[in-house]
Parts: C-alpha cells; sequence; structure tokens
C-alpha cells in the first residue's frame, strides 16, 4: 500500500550542499519532536525582564508563568514567617485566587473595605493597630498587598494620595507592601502617573502580559534583587518553571513598545467618538468616577440588541449589547485604534438606526 508522505521541499533529494537554502526547517535525530532552541527561549524572557526592570526602576525583574503566582510568591516571600496579609476585600487575591494564600502559603488573609474599589491609609492604619486588642496570639504583620486599577470595581482606580500615605505609614513601620498591577498600564494612561512612579510606593510590583500586552499568557514581578533572585526556586517548586515560557515573553516585548502612546491615542480618539455619540438623542457615555477604561453607556429606548450587534459585526466592529435598562458598560483600548474615528462613529450611528 503506497503510504502518503508529507510534501517536502525539492532540494530533499538533491545531495549537494548548495541546493539546501540556509533557512529550512533542520532535520534532528535527537529529542522527542521539533522545539526552537535555547537561544530566542532565553533571549526572549531576558529581554522582556532588562525592559521591566527599567520600567518600574526596581532592582530587578522576573518572568512569572502567572499572575496568581506572581501574588501568591510575591506576598508569601514578603511575609517571611508572619501569617497576617491585609488586602482589599475586592481584590483579586482575596477573592479570585482560590485561597492559594491560605491553603498554600500559610497566610491568613484580612480583608478592607467590605465591597470598596479601595481602603484609606486610616483603615489600614486602624486594622493594623487593633490587631493587638483584638487578638491575643501574636503571629505577626507579613504584608499589605493593594490592587491598582481593581477589576471587580469596573477598573476604579485607588487614589493616588491614598497610595503615598499608605505607602509612607508602612515604610515607617517597615511594613513591606505588594502591588497588584496586573492593569497598571491603564491605570497610569487614565491618570497620567508613570508605572515608575507608581512601582515607587511598593516592594513588589507585578504586571499582567496579557490583558493588554498580547502574550497567551504570563506576568511579570518586579522588586528587591535579593528577594526576586529567590524566586526561581519557588517558581520550580511550584510548577511554574515551563519551557514554552519565551513565548509569552516574545509576544508581551513585541507590544510593549510603543503601549503608553497607543493607549494616549487610544484615549484621544475614545473623546472624539464619546463626544460625536453623545450629540445623538437618547445616547449618554459617560467615565465612572475614579475609573479608567471602562465607561458607562445608556442606549437610546428600544433597541434591540441582537440587531444591533448584527450590524456592527457587518463593520468588523464589537461591543456589549445594551441591558434590560438599555445600558452596557463599554471598553476602550488600542483597538480603536485599527479604524478611523469617523468610521467608527458613523459604524454606530448606523447600526442605531437599523436596531431600532
Ligand atoms: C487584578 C488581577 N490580578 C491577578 C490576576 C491573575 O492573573 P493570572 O490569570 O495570570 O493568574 C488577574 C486575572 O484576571 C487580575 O485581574
Amino acid at each position: 500500500m503506497p503510504v502518503a508522505l508529507p510534501a517536502v521541499p525539492s532540494f530533499a533529494t538533491g545531495l549537494n550542499k548548495e541546493s539546501a537554502p540556509a533557512n529550512e526547517p533542520i532535520v534532528k535525530l535527537f529529542g522527542d519532536g521539533e522545539f526552537y532552541d535555547g537561544l530566542p527561549y532565553l533571549g526572549a524572557v531576558d529581554e522582556l525582564e532588562k525592559k521591566f526592570q527599567a520600567i518600574t526602576g526596581k532592582g530587578k525583574a522576573i518572568y512569572m508563568p502567572s499572575g496568581t503566582m506572581a501574588n501568591q510568591l510575591a506576598i508569601a516571600m514578603l511575609s517571611g514567617e508572619n501569617t497576617k496579609v491585609f488586602v482589599q476585600d475586592t481584590s483579586h487575591v482575596y477573592r479570585d485566587e482560590a485561597d492559594a494564600a491560605q491553603s498554600i502559603f500559610n497566610k491568613r488573609l484580612m480583608p478592607l473595605a467590605k465591597n470598596q474599589t479601595f481602603f484609606t491609609a486610616d483603615e489600614l492604619k486602624k486594622g493594623i493597630e487593633n490587631l493587638d486588642s483584638e487578638e491575643v496570639f501574636k503571629s505577626g504583620l507579613g504584608c499589605v498587598s493593594i490592587e491598582n486599577p481593581v477589576r471587580r470595581s469596573d477598573g476604579r482606580m485607588v487614589p493616588i494620595d491614598e497610595i503615598k500615605k499608605i505607602s509612607e505609614y508602612c515604610r515607617s513601620k517597615n511594613i513591606k507592601l505588594h502591588l497588584d498591577g496586573a492593569r497598571i498600564y491603564l491605570a497610569s494612561a487614565w491618570s497620567g502617573i508613570s508605572i515608575k512612579e507608581y512601582s515607587s510606593y511598593f516592594d513588589t510590583v507585578y504586571i499582567s502580559l496579557y490583558k493588554y500586552l498580547g502574550a497567551s499568557g504570563g506576568a511579570i514581578l518586579c522588586g528587591e534583587k535579593s528577594l526576586i533572585e529567590k524566586m526561581p526556586h519557588m517558581i520550580k517548586i511550584h510548577g511554574g518553571n515551563m519551557f514554552g515560557n519565551w513565548l509569552n515573553a516574545a509576544m508581551a516585548s513585541y507590544k510593549l513598545d510603543g503601549i503608553e502612546d497607543r493607549l494616549q491615542e487610544a484615549i484621544k480618539r475614545s473623546k472624539e467618538i464619546f463626544s460625536a455619540l453623545n450629540q445623538l438623542p437618547g445616547i449618554k457615555i459617560s467615565p465612572l468616577d475614579g475609573g479608567t477604561n471602562i465607561y458607562s453607556m445608556k442606549f437610546p429606548q428600544g433597541i434591540q440588541g441582537q440587531k444591533f450587534g448584527e450590524s456592527l459585526n457587518d463593520y468588523f466592529i464589537r461591543m456589549p449589547r445594551p441591558d434590560a435598562n438599555s445600558e452596557a458598560k463599554i471598553s476602550v483600548n488600542e483597538t480603536l485604534l485599527y479604524r478611523e474615528t469617523k468610521y467608527i462613529i458613523d459604524a454606530i450611528k448606523d447600526s442605531i438606526n437599523k436596531s431600532r
């Protein structure tokens, strides 16, 4: 029976060296299959870490396979043997990390500011000072973690003045401070405060590589050199030392260059788009109080969501459909730059008209 072989380049049958172009894939009589050589792998991770070291102004940066691991390892290592960690009630660390702090790292998360975006410096101070009278056994304060901006609060920010006060207080008491800055680039773009300034108030800073930097996963953690140098061992024992990490590093590195300029341009265009749409009867797009890239949009009454979505699809635009109250939360991001502003305005206007 004839066996179907994959098509091979014609030089495969020739025996002279010249007929094999240098950039053809290499036959390897070793290993278990195709894999990419060590150089790009090491190079991409290294390059990304160097970029973030400079961006944050910290002593060292390290690639982490996930944000959850970055948060958990940072908090555990900053806390040492001490068990109590103050966090926002709404934070990812408190609500969305499967109790990793309690079950894996022997930390007890102490939530502050129920359902609020942030806790104030005074609330933190009170929480710490009350420990003495509220608890008998002194298991020790490990660290404080702050998420900014806050995902469960529709991307609202922790005010910079509060961050400064908290940082000052923590430094005066030698309490370590971690930043879950998964989306810190959004906070920076909307507040005008640089990543370096935000980072300067914290001991460790984590930034996501996939929320807006285009990787398929991954995170970066920055902090003092001596602390970050302990991380490779911690990453390994928690199963995160993956061979393919370089791919995420390379993807994020590519998007990282120019991200701040593109976000500023997206903000500028969103203002033009929103002000044109706000001229239309029944439409009101407004920023959230203390918000970043998420806006609330009121649609005219009686818009049929499905028709609206289908019409926009024809323009290669997607946006949330109005809910039962004719409202939706819409987001600004760099994909706004993929079309002219006027095209986007006209497409939304036309789709609203078609879906009444
Ligand atoms: C604020 C925040 N922190 C941490 C994470 C965790 O990131 P990862 O999915 O990489 O574990 C997320 C992810 O949704 C997040 O939104």
